[in-house]
């Protein structure tokens, strides 16, 4: 039997997410959202692309949860994007009621799946989230780190003319301002970085990086990416739903790790099918810690406005 992911938000993350699970055949997609139609069009889009994908999910599109019992993965994508001149801080207080609706009814029906939350700003959506599924923390994972560890990989590769393959990059912290490209841990083809590319070069492409969801809301105007963010949700269920055990920068819930306590914050972890299997810990400089903290005390900031 297939497995089984709904993805809540039709919108364009959660819509293009659909795209790449069915392209990629990993599961069958349930598709819901609070307005009605949009899913049930999309998803019925979607399922007759299949014979010409040559793929055999099924897909489905709907406004009841009831449809969604029992699946493996629920990806959160419900809420409003930024526009230009937001910031992702900006939409706490309205995602976290649409979060707070949503995580209820998705964890009513499906009781042991796998939480991947998208809506921003991320880490503290993740955090009211985790509060109120009441999983154990392996199975409500922020999907951030992916998608800005892509960007740092996208920028290195044309800095260098080289396959976006050779490129292995991490940005850890938060998913805001104060994210923190490593790049003492960032490679092409095993080859650190800081060898390759001049200081002055790199701080430019790590700026860029920090910037790179700014950057395409302010072409866009009315909304913010998504064929990289759900690109890089769907990598993270790959790895659940294939037992990978893939390390892949996420928010995970911290008890201690990092020497950071009760909050969601990117970090390494390992996915497989429990959901976070491990958490990573890497050796950091004093400044990369400083830089850390300083990105989890912005998370907390969140938290505290919203109480979770
Ligand atoms: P969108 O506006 O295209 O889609 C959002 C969808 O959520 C809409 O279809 C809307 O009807 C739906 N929705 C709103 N309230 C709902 C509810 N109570 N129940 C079910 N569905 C509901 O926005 P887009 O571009 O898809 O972004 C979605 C969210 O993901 C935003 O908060 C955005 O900031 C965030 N995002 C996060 C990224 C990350 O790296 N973590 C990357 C890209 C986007
Ligand atoms: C991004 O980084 C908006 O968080 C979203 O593109």
């Amino acid at each position: 039997m297939r497995k089984k992911v709904t993805i809540v938000g039709a919108g364009n993350v959660g819509a293009t997410a659909a795209h790449w699970i069915a392209s990629k055949e990993l599961a069958d997609v349930v598709l819901i959202d609070v307005v009605e139609g949009i899913p049930q069009g999309k998803g019925l889009d979607l399922l007759e692309a299949m014979p010409i994908a040559k793929t055999d999910c099924h897909i489905v599109g709907t406004n009841d949860y009831t449809i969604t019992a029992n699946s493996d993965i629920v990806v959160i994508t419900a809420g409003i994007p930024r526009k230009p001149g937001m910031s992702r801080d900006d939409l706490l207080q309205t995602n976290y009621k649409i979060m707070s609706d949503v995580v209820g009814k998705v964890t009513a029906n499906s009781p042991n799946c796998i939480l991947i939350i998208v809506s921003n700003p991320l880490d503290a959506m993740a955090q009211a989230a985790f509060r109120q599924a009441k999983f154990n923390r392996e199975r409500v994972i922020g999907m951030a780190g992916v998608l800005d560890s892509a960007r740092f990989r996208t920028f290195i590769a044309e800095e260098l003319n080289v396959s976006v393959e050779n490129v292995t990059a991490f940005v850890l912290g938060g998913h805001g301002d104060t994210m923190v490209p490593l790049t003492r841990y960032s490679t092409v083809a095993g080859i650190p970085i800081t060898e390759l590319i001049p200081k002055d070069r790199l701080d430019v492409i790590v700026q860029r990086t920090r910037d790179g969801g700014a950057e395409i809301v302010k072409y866009l105007k009315t909304g913010s990416a998504y064929y990289a963010p759900s690109a890089a949700t769907v990598e993270m269920v790959e790895a659940i739903l294939k037992d990978k055990k893939k390390i892949l920068p996420c928010a995970a819930y911290l008890e201690g790790e990092y020497g950071i306590s009760g909050y969601y914050i990117g970090v390494p972890c390992k996915l497989g099918t429990r959901g976070i299997e491990q958490i990573i810990e890497i050796k950091l400089t004093a400044e990369e810690d400083a830089a850390l903290k300083k990105s989890a005390a912005a998370v907390k900031e969140l938290c505290a406005v919203i109480g979770v």
